[in-house]
């Protein structure tokens, strides 16, 4: 996928270790157009490329604007972001994808972000609040001090629809979602972005009352649940290089075809943003992934090679 390089017009704090870039694009075109939800690949230095949601104005097509959160166990993406990336510097981006899209036409949405996961879900109550349709917003954050956007959130056009929850306890966090899910409107969408825990106790409140079909995830981070079971090794078979590879124990596929100076796309190597997807033709994945839908895993025809792993002794896959 070709490159876009843009360059860093402005950075600022939007809360306790939180900080925002707005992008504009170098040379003459404009950026490619986005939709809620979506995200780029930002070339962080070093090597390193993460994901980040488009939180800015989507009908500015001179800049794209992402929100960064330090984290302390940071891969090194963050750090980058925050200690290294200054005001004009230039950056290398992917273009906008999209695996958290928006259904437009729903009767009403219940928009859920916790912590750093407000940067999707701000875009799509912006874009719902553009089009005139029922939405409710619901942000959890560890206190006030942590809640990003606030001007946005609190001043802007939505804030009617917007309800903060800060500081809350494992308990009280789980007393809210139960408010928020106690009698939904008919047809409700259910939009949930955050940390890993934040997420499993909204969808499991969630799908007390709405259908899975309604829910949809956005997650910036492997899903503990996923990642997990025996690490045998087996052997991954590729069809277009007639070439037949050994993946030991404690390798993943995409470690093995590096090693081997095999090109395979990827990103985020968490089995999160689904760029180093594959057609799987033989074998049965053992998918450890947290991109691929239920209907998708079930099929086995697809394979995320920076996680996943193989339950055959063998796997011929595409490449
Ligand atoms: Fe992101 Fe594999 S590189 S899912």
């Amino acid at each position: 996928m070709s490159l876009i390089n843009v360059k860093v017009v402005k950075i600022a704090s939007e809360g306790e270790g939180i900080r925002s870039f707005l992008l504009r694009k170098t040379g003459f075109f404009k950026l490619p157009a986005y939709e809620p939800g979506a995200h780029i690949d930002v070339h962080c230095g070093e090597g390193i490329i993460r994901q980040y949601s488009l939180c800015g104005d989507q009908n500015d097509r001179h800049h794209y604007m992402i929100a960064v959160k330090q984290v302390e166990l940071s891969r090194g993406g963050s750090d980058l972001m925050h200690l290294s990336v200054q005001e004009g510097d230039r950056l290398e981006i992917g273009s906008p994808r999209n695996n958290f899209s928006l259904y437009e036409s729903a009767p009403h949405a219940v928009l859920l972000a916790g912590g750093i996961g407000i940067t999707p879900i701000i875009a799509m109550a912006d874009r719902l609040n553009a089009l005139g349709r029922s939405f409710e917003l619901h942000y959890f954050s560890r206190g006030p001090e942590h809640t990003a956007f606030q001007n946005r959130l609190l001043r802007g056009s939505f804030a009617t629809r917007v309800s903060l929850h800060e500081g809350l306890d494992v308990a009280a966090t789980k007393a809210r979602l139960k408010a928020v899910f106690a009698s939904p409107p008919p047809r409700t969408q259910v939009y949930i972005c955050g940390p890993g825990l934040f997420m499993a106790s909204a969808e499991s409140t969630a799908l007390k009352t709405i259908p899975a079909a309604d829910i949809k995830l956005e997650r910036f981070a492997a899903n503990p649940a996923t990642n997990i079971g025996p690490t045998a090794p087996f052997q991954i078979e590729l069809a277009q290089s007639e070439t037949t590879l050994e993946v030991g124990a404690k390798e993943t596929i995409l470690d093995v075809l590096q090693a081997h100076g095999i090109d395979a796309a990827f990103s985020c190597e968490q089995g999160v943003c689904g760029t180093c997807v594959t057609r799987a033709l033989e074998g049965e994945p053992d998918h450890r992934d947290s991109f691929l839908s239920p209907k998708q895993r079930r099929a086995n025809q697809q394979i995320c090679l920076c996680v996943s792993r193989s339950k055959s002794s063998k796997l011929v896959l595409e490449l």
